[in-house]
């Protein structure tokens, strides 16, 4: 098939999932930062969209966009080390205008997905899972009420080890992020002499409005405040 045999074809299914990711991250990062002014409001914006089936379908699509997104790169980064064979050492200096994360993005990619797990063992396990295990009977598994975000976030953010774990994390993705938005752009046909250095502009501006929104939580229980 076109999308997966030609290499035109494959760029396409990396922006396209891509783009996916950047409206998710856009979407979850200006939600957590409701929690910064109310925990209830927080909680009530997670509890309505949790009860949403739009919104549950539309997390679905685009969680299967982050595995199609992580599986795919994967399979390219094998297919171009097999292209290249025993020449892929031969070019060891640096090349001009070749910024460094974009040599990078499975680097990158590896550890924005490494930290996603602990993310995930940090807030799915304890929410989503604990309601797909007990549904409302959780009280009677001994557990915190799984629709309760904001004391899974102030539980989490008070211990300084996670905000840096986090500002970690969210300064990879930063870079993921910049080259990811970039390249997204550019294969999806804004790649004139006009667009380019507009869109790599508008991805810098981008991913860094997106990860200072998330790095807001780390750096606020950093300097000893509490959403609770
Ligand atoms: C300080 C930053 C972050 C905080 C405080 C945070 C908080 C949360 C919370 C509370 C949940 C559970 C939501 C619920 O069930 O209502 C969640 C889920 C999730 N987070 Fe984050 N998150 C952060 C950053 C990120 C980043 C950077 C990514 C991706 C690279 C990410 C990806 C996800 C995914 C995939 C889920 C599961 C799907 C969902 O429930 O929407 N999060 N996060």
């Amino acid at each position: 098939m076109w999308l997966i045999q030609s290499s035109i074809g494959r760029k396409v299914i990396m922006s396209v999932t891509g783009i996916f990711l950047i409206l998710f991250l856009t979407f979850h990062s200006l939600m957590n930062i409701v929690v910064l002014f109310s925990a209830e409001a927080y909680n009530a914006v997670a509890g309505a969209l949790g009860a949403n089936w739009y919104a549950v379908i539309g997390t679905g699509v685009l969680a299967l966009g982050f595995v199609v997104h992580i599986l795919y790169a994967l399979y390219l980064t094998w297919l171009n080390l097999k292209a290249r064979g025993n020449d892929r050492y031969a070019v060891t200096q640096r090349q001009e205008g070749v910024s460094w994360a974009s040599k990078n993005m499975l680097v990158l990619g590896i550890i924005v997905l490494g930290f996603l797990v602990l993310h995930m063992i940090n807030f799915w396990t304890k929410m989503q899972l604990v309601e797909l295990i007990h549904g409302s009977n959780w009280e009677a598994a001994g557990v915190h009420n799984p629709q309760d975000g904001a004391y899974f976030i102030n539980e989490l953010f008070s211990s300084p080890l996670y905000c840096i774990l986090y500002i970690v994390w969210l300064v990879a993705l930063w870079f993921h992020l910049t080259h990811g938005v970039w390249s997204s752009l550019h294969s999806i046909g804004l790649n004139n002499k006009t667009w380019m250095p507009r869109v790599k502009s508008i991805s810098n501006v981008y991913s860094t409005i997106i990860v200072l929104l998330f790095m807001a939580i780390p750096v606020y229980f950093l300097l000893g405040f509490r959403v609770l």
